[in-house]
């Protein structure tokens, strides 16, 4: 009995080392070429869990086994840093192709893709020109004109709290009270809905992820919305994307390491991001997907985990707002 004990113990731990396990909230689907290459190379089987982020957060708390993280937002990345569930990374040569501020300050995680969140507009009835900032979509300019996604949900979150790493709180929240003195309907479930209410002619204006509308434009290439970057002129659009890192608890630090290193190769960052029409956070590469026709838009800096320590802020405000 006790024999059979130890060989079963020693072959659930040798099935451990046999296998790389990686939570993601991404579609595994995407990564599985990577995954076929890191096999190739290491022997070593990737296992994917796909499930909601809040899902994967409970595993990790858990200590269900698991070596490598993905996420899709830097609400959630900061989140995972902040409770201590990832362990540091080599800032080896792939690592440091994607810019700084897209990888944590406690180098623990790296952006995988990145999305900017911007405004759409109606063209018949708004000029490019006039889109300027963020601040400006709060002027009275725009009353009655303006849509917005429900403040629920970690992009308006991570919106918001990148206006309070920029301005300040008390700026960021007075932003958001002219959001709110703006808007032209009830919010909107998500993103994809309030580009439609733009495209109905509900609005001519709203804050969007720029890859919902590139989803809109791949399905049909008339459609009535576009969209600008704003804050062009000052300091850059506000990014957010998905991002990876080594979990804390993991012994198999260097295979892990390595898989994160396969997602960043040229090839697979192009793919992966062509694929949600995200940009690849490789700072080499330039987009493949539609979104190459709008232009390369310059980025705020500022770094995601810096943005990140303003979220429990931003939930507050947005709250005190009246933004639904
Ligand atoms: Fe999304």
């Amino acid at each position: 009995m006790k024999a059979f004990t130890i060989v079963a113990s020693l072959l659930i731990s040798l099935n451990a080392w046999a296998d790389l396990t990686v939570l993601t909230d991404r579609p595994q689907a995407r990564m599985a070429k990577a995954a076929q290459e890191f096999t190739a190379k290491t022997g070593v089987n990737v296992v994917f869990v796909e499930a909601g982020y809040s899902d994967l957060l409970k595993k990790l708390e858990e200590k269900s086994p698991a070596d490598v993280i993905i996420t899709k937002d830097l609400v959630y990345l900061t989140e995972l840093d902040q409770k201590k569930l990832l362990a540091p990374m080599a800032q080896s040569a792939a690592v440091q192709k994607v810019q700084d501020f897209m990888r944590g300050n406690g180098k623990n995680w790296v952006a995988l893709s990145y999305r900017v969140r911007t405004v759409a507009y109606d063209p018949s009835r708004v000029e490019a020109a006039e889109l300027t900032t963020y601040e400006d979509l709060a002027s009275p300019k725009w009353r009655g004109r303006l849509c917005m996604r429900s403040s629920s949900g970690s992009y308006n979150e991570g919106l918001v709290a990148y206006l309070i790493q920029t301005h300040g709180i008390n700026k960021a929240e007075a932003i958001v009270r002219g959001w709110v003195a703006n808007l032209a309907a009830p919010v909107f479930r998500n993103d994809t809905s309030m580009l439609e209410a733009i495209a109905n002619g509900s609005c001519d204006v709203g804050i969007s992820n720029h890859y919902y509308l590139a989803q809109l434009h791949a399905k049909n290439p008339n459609y009535p919305v576009q969209i600008a970057f704003l804050n062009q002129t000052q300091g850059g659009v506000h990014s957010n994307g998905a991002g990876m890192g080594i979990v804390a608890e993991t012994s198999q630090t260097a295979l892990a390491q390595q898989f994160i290193e396969t997602l960043l190769a040229d090839q697979y960052q192009l793919e992966i991001s062509a694929a949600h029409f995200d940009y690849p956070a490789a700072k080499n590469l330039a987009p493949t997907s539609l979104i190459k026709n709008w232009g390369t838009p310059k980025l705020d800096n500022s770094s995601w985990s810096d943005i990140g320590k303003h979220i429990a802020e931003a939930r507050r405000i947005m709250k005190e707002a009246g933004y639904n």
